[in-house]
């Protein structure tokens, strides 16, 4: 397969000193630092540093090889080919699953929790890439993209907004600290924000980027299989098993906008080699695989017990010993943490093999009377209780949290939240809306949003009014639904 050239990004004005070697992390925060904003824009600052930032991990991804077609019109037969190898593989996954191999990717719940953890940041900005397409929506090529744009938004309905549901995730685990992670959790989420806030320079690479996202990876089955083995909902992930689909879901649509975007006249070769280059963006930044590896039992532990050290060292009293030592003396150095641990069992505080209630120091962070209690979020302790029961005989159990109820079937299908009758001007439809808004709670924001629409005849004047609600900081809100729900209904007609 013949790597594909980088692009010839052309020179930007650099950004200033404070962003130039900023990290993922913290560009990731600034460009989502809009909030609050309703156009949903980022300053010039941030704006200059985004663009250094993609023209970066562009060049980054010029060099991946991830099978992309150097001819248009293999494209087709292509991906398909890959999705076909992608359930064969996964079938052979549950073949050896059956004849008793072990998880392929979880050692135990605590490490599938670190994976929600890590991955977190691209998560809960699932779809911003096309975000930057809506000032778009006149051209019908990309009306495919903006529909996929509002199906990750839910069409503005909080139970099927991809973010809301992993933002419900996290917190149903106890797995919503998530912001301090290294600095390589936050570079996929940095590039697609960065892809939303430059996409008309960058239109054929968001394309490309657009269509690679879609394709259905083996990481995405065999996660949701391991996540429902652990007593862990897989929903978030088994929903995007039946919308990414090859056949009429988002990769299909994905496919659909690159044949049509592709230019019938001027340079088509050129086009192509910079979808491809977007296409292989998806490789940029730590994958499932390496967030799946980067997770080991005993250093995690540590680092968490370092970190509670960080705050609470010096709230223990002197009466507080373990091995004959104060306890904020070997709190008082990240370096005792693993002399700590093993202290704790020789003094009995801890008994590895058994079922953590048998441990005194669990006890001490579970029992709701005990001076520890919510120190240890559920994550935290899901860790703890794991290590403790490693090398016992039977697996390591799931702390209780509440079971996931089934999600009722179908609920993904494009259809604004209400129809109304054809012929409907946009007064009224903007109308209909700002009716069946919450009347109580007394939310300025979506009151501000309608009271802007108040002023609006047309739908290019709604669009503009609408727009930056639907940002990727903006949307997971309640003026941002509402604004996504009127979107979506103006949009279908
Ligand atoms: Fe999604």
């Amino acid at each position: 397969m013949m790597l594909l050239a980088p692009h010839d990004v052309p020179p930007a004005t650099p950004p200033p000193l404070a962003l130039r070697h900023c990290s993922s992390r913290q560009l990731y925060f600034a460009m989502l630092g809009e909030r609050g904003s309703s156009a949903g824009r980022i300053d010039e600052l941030t704006a200059s540093a985004s663009r250094a930032f993609l023209a970066d991990k562009l060049r980054d991804a010029a060099a991946i090889d991830a099978g992309f077609p150097t001819e248009a019109r293999s494209l087709n037969s292509v991906l398909h080919a890959d999705h076909d190898q992608t359930a064969q593989a996964y079938r052979r996954y549950l073949d050896e699953r059956q004849a008793g191999a072990p998880r392929r990717y979880f050692s135990c719940r605590a490490h599938a929790m670190y994976f929600l953890r890590a991955v977190a940041p691209t998560k809960l900005v699932d779809g911003a890439w096309l975000f930057g397409l809506l000032p778009r929506w006149q051209d019908p090529r990309l009306a495919p993209l903006i529909r996929i744009y509002l199906e990750e938004l839910g069409c503005g309905a909080a139970a099927q907004n991809h973010v809301l549901l992993y933002k419900q995730l996290l917190a149903r685990y106890g797995c919503d600290q998530w912001q301090d992670g290294p600095d390589q959790h936050f570079t996929q989420g940095a590039v697609q924000l960065a892809l939303a806030h430059n996409a008309s320079e960058f239109l054929p690479e968001l394309i490309g980027f657009n269509l690679g996202y879609e394709q259905l990876p083996l990481h995405l089955p065999i996660t949701a299989y391991e996540l429902n083995e652990l007593d862990i909902d897989p929903y978030y992930f088994s929903l995007h098993l039946t919308i990414d689909n090859a056949s009429t879901g988002h990769a299909r649509m994905a496919l659909q906008s690159v044949l049509d975007c592709m230019p019938r006249i001027g340079d088509a070769a050129e086009f192509h080699r910079r979808v491809g280059i977007g296409y292989q963006l998806n490789g940029v930044g730590m994958g499932t695989h390496q967030a799946i590896a980067s997770f080991d039992l005993e250093q995690e532990l540590q680092r968490v017990i370092v970190d509670k050290a960080a705050v609470g060292a010096q709230l223990h009293s002197d009466y507080c010993r373990v091995g004959g030592r104060p306890l904020s003396d070997w709190l008082s150095s990240p370096d005792e943490i693993a002399g700590l641990l093993t202290a704790l069992q020789s003094a009995g505080w801890i008994r590895r093999g058994q079922s953590p209630e048998q441990s005194r120091f669990w006890c001490l962070l579970t029992d709701e009377q005990a001076p520890m209690f919510g120190v240890f979020d559920g994550y935290e302790q899901q860790l703890l209780s794991d290590w403790i029961q490693a090398g016992a005989p039977s697996p390591p159990a799931a702390l209780p949290t509440n079971r996931f109820r089934r999600r009722p079937a179908g609920g993904q299908a494009y259809a604004p939240a209400t129809v109304l009758q054809g012929g409907a001007t946009v007064e009224q439809i903007v109308a209909h809306h700002a009716g069946a808004k919450p009347k109580s709670g007394g939310c300025a924001e979506l009151d501000a949003l309608f009271e802007q629409l108040a002023e609006v005849d047309t739908k290019a004047q709604a669009f503009a009014v609408l727009e930056g609600r639907l940002s990727p900081a903006n949307h997971p809100t309640p003026a941002g639904l509402a604004a996504t729900r009127l979107y979506a209904d103006l949009f279908s007609r």
